[in-house]
């Protein structure tokens, strides 16, 4: 396997605080790989300086071995990278289906001009791009909403929604900021599959930050667990969860929430 992402010494200070110490992490191409940790613990930044959100004070994120930083959030998606949000943030009065279809879709290198010499393939471009939106409700089991308006959405259906919008766009990287939280049990295994299925059939690299230890043991390998801004450890998900010190950085004792089955 090779390795598409390269966080090489990475920090962030926020005035005083240090929310992100001296980062090493390797995601490998095709991985499925977790960040845990206590809340507080750096990784949403993390993601964020990934994402480009977050300019890091020092150390390189390079992506299939070119270099990130200093690239904007839009060059990043350009190629294949993608974030969602802990909060995530469809437009509420839009339906479900209306969201993924006006989602930043691959690029393709099409403009206003082509829009203008051909309207009736600017019509059939509405067309393949609806029925693309409802293929990938229908892939999240959320076909039955399309017409909702997103923002009356339950939160796990809302978050399904975050992961469809990757799915438009063919990311071939996507970073899930918590992407099982508030989800039911129900929801959450559908969920669990769909990132599996993303995963293997389609192959795309997942990142994805969970605090729900099961979810996390279900799809993840490695584990990175970060704590107080520096990562920890990196390991198979039994093993992190075992670690003595990873279980002191949770609740100082008590074991990571197991909250799944
Ligand atoms: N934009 C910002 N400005 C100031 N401080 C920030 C900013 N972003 C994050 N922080 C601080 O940096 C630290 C790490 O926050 P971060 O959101 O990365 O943690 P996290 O591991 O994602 O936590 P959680 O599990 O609660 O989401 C926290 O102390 C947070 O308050
Ligand atoms: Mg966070």
């Amino acid at each position: 396997m090779s390795v598409e992402l390269v966080v090489d010494h990475v920090s962030k200070s926020f005035g005083g605080l240090q929310a992100v110490r001296d980062c090493s992490v390797r995601v490998e191409a095709g991985s499925i790989t977790g960040l845990i940790g206590p809340n507080g613990a750096g990784k949403s930044t993390l993601f964020n300086i990934v994402a480009g959100a977050v300019q890091p004070d020092a150390g390189s994120v390079r992506f299939g071995g070119e270099e990130l930083v200093g690239l904007s959030a839009a060059e990043r998606f350009k190629r294949g990278l993608l974030r969602t949000f802990q909060i995530a943030k469809p437009f509420h009065s839009m339906s479900a289906l209306e969201n993924l279809m006006a989602a930043p879709g691959p690029q393709r290198g099409e403009g206003l001009l082509s829009a203008w010499l051909e309207p009736g393939r600017v019509a059939r471009d509405e067309e393949a791009l609806r029925a693309r939106a409802r293929e990938t409700l229908e892939f999240l089991g959320l076909d039955h909403v399309r017409h909702e308006r997103a923002g009356l959405l339950s939160g796990g259906q809302k978050k399904l929604l975050e992961l469809g919008r990757t799915i438009m766009a063919d990311a071939r990287f996507v970073l899930l900021d918590e992407v099982a939280a508030g989800v039911n049990r129900t929801l959450l295994n559908s969920l669990a599959d769909r990132i599996e299925e993303l995963n293997k059939e389609r192959g795309v690299t997942f990142f994805l930050i969970e605090h729900d230890i099961g979810f996390v043991s279900r799809l993840c390998q490695p584990v990175v667990v970060m704590a107080q801004g520096a990562v920890l450890k990196i390991g198979a998900p039994a093993d992190v969860r075992r670690d003595p010190e990873v279980v002191e950085a949770y609740f100082g004792g008590a074991a990571p929430e197991e909250t799944s089955a």
